[in-house]
């Protein structure tokens, strides 16, 4: 027992206090429910005190239980919402305000990094191109360790030879449905244009695991539409000499060093952990307890010995929506404990469902989105009948007082989809004055999904299996590692 007093505590790292303090509070609730001698219970509270004081001088925080000294700690306020407070994690959504959720309170309670004008620029700079128009515009809002990626990328620009061992980027789709909607395809949009901009591999995950889990699907259900998803995803525009798609059904067992990743991280991750960040409880059963350490192998390079040659060093990039994040802080808090560098994290904000801000979209209410199987006229009919206005009620109003921007979904889904920074803000302008009425905003709404849909359908159409298989076979990709 001596070994967690006194001297040894500077030597131990924050997570190795962390699990001394979880079993030490557990010896005293043992002692304490035996009714063992007073003697005892006071030593081994007096050892719980001493270490608490230890935990706080080492991570300047006071130990809560169920919250491990990850980047968790960092916001004091990790776990469930609070009243009145919005609710995100990975499978819930919602915010009492029609604005959508407060991003700002968000980055302060989940403990990232805002992206600001400067890291913009600093992006531009260093890819030498015009910011995407979701960093532009603030949909792509926060980040983790980009820094470190910027820092890779300046070496890059000094060091061609060295471009072939920068970085790679990591996203991912749980498939539950057919049915993918334009809110799915943010990141996907987003990480091409990484893609491209930057000329670095791509892994996505299809984690059909994942969804036969959560939800009351069968097996088969999951893995085919996995098949169907990649469709869309490879619609996209990703180069097939570049990235790399997979199921985890089917690469979990294709690939030993992969599998060697997800059992480290299982290891170094406890039940109290995973409690903490995801609000498990003793009823969910053990497939979601460890389904964590699935989606966090992705991260390490060494998981893709074909793509990286058994690199293990490989730093890791991913754009995500920010509720995947409990999954990147886990992952970030193990990385260093396994020898691998922590992946960094760009976080988008999310697609409001036509309804108005206040929740994600369901891919199973088919009048909450607009689906990529949508006819040209369905898109028509769903803008004009289901998306929320912030117009007024009567065309002499609205012209006296003007539109809300800000509640407005259309115009919400135009920053999303109009390119030009410049029309967008006429838009806003007119709308805020009362010169654009709802009608003609949608007008403008519907004129820009429409071309979008059709030509994605058209895309997909060419997409054929020999495609999605070559997509999905663990293979060399086009970089010499
Ligand atoms: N869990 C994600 C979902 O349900 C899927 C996913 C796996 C993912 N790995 C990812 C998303 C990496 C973003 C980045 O959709």
């Amino acid at each position: 027992m001596t070994d967690c007093l006194g001297d040894g505590a500077g030597d131990m790292t924050p997570m190795d206090l962390y699990e001394k303090l979880t079993s030490q509070g557990d010896t005293v609730r043992t002692l304490k429910t035996e009714k063992a001698a007073k003697a005892d219970i006071d030593a081994a509270v007096q050892l719980l005190l001493k270490l608490k004081v230890d935990y706080k001088q080492v991570t300047g925080q006071d130990y809560k239980t169920g919250c491990p000294p990850s980047e968790c700690v960092v916001s004091q306020d990790n776990g469930p919402a609070a009243d009145g407070e919005d609710m995100v994690d990975p499978w819930n959504v919602s915010t009492t305000n029609a604005k959508g959720v407060d991003y700002d309170k968000l980055i302060v309670r989940f403990g990232s990094s805002k992206i600001d004008q400067e890291l913009v620029d600093r992006i531009e700079r260093v890819s030498g191109q015009k910011a995407h128009r979701f960093l532009r515009r603030g949909i792509f809002f926060s980040h983790r360790s980009v820094m470190l990626v910027i820092l890779i990328c300046s070496h890059l620009v000094l060091d061609a030879y060295e471009k072939n061992k920068s970085f790679y980027l990591y996203t991912g789709r749980g498939p539950s449905s057919d049915a993918l909607h334009m809110g799915h395809l943010i990141p996907f949009i987003f990480t091409k244009w990484l893609q491209d901009t930057f000329d670095i591999p791509l892994v996505i995950q299809l984690t059909d695991d994942e969804k036969y889990l959560w939800k009351d699907l069968s097996l088969e259900d999951c893995h085919r539409y996995t098949m169907e998803n990649a469709k869309d995803i490879i619609a996209c525009g990703f180069d097939i000499n570049k990235t790399f798609i997979f199921s985890d059904l089917d690469y979990m067992g294709a690939s030993p060093d992969f599998y060697r990743n997800v059992v480290k991280v299982q290891k170094h991750v406890t039940f109290n952990q995973v409690k903490g960040i995801f609000g498990f409880g003793d009823s969910d059963c053990i497939g979601k307890i460890a389904f964590p350490a699935i989606q966090a192998a992705p991260s390490f390079s060494s998981s893709f010995p074909q793509i990286f040659k058994g690199r293990k060093d490989v730093q890791c990039l991913i754009p995500c929506a920010i509720d995947q994040d409990p999954y990147f802080r886990m992952t970030r808090d193990v990385a260093p404990r396994i020898g691998y560098p922590k992946p960094a994290l760009l976080h988008s904000t999310f697609f409001p469902a036509l309804q108005g801000a206040q929740t994600k979209m369901s891919a199973s209410d088919a009048n909450s989105s607009i689906f990529l199987t949508d006819t040209p006229k369905q898109i028509k009919n769903k803008v004009n009948k289901h998306a929320f206005s912030g117009g007024k009620d009567t065309v002499e109003e609205h012209r006296k007082y003007g539109g809300n921007p800000d509640v407005d979904v259309s115009f919400m889904y135009l920053t999303f989809f109009l390119e030009d920074d410049e029309q967008l803000e006429k838009i806003r302008q007119d709308y805020a004055s009362g010169a654009l009425l709802t009608g003609e905003l949608k007008k403008r709404l519907i004129e820009t999904l429409q071309p979008l849909i059709t030509s994605h359908q058209e895309r997909r159409k060419q997409v054929t299996e020999e495609t999605v298989k070559q997509f999905m076979t663990p293979r060399p990709l086009n970089y010499s590692f």
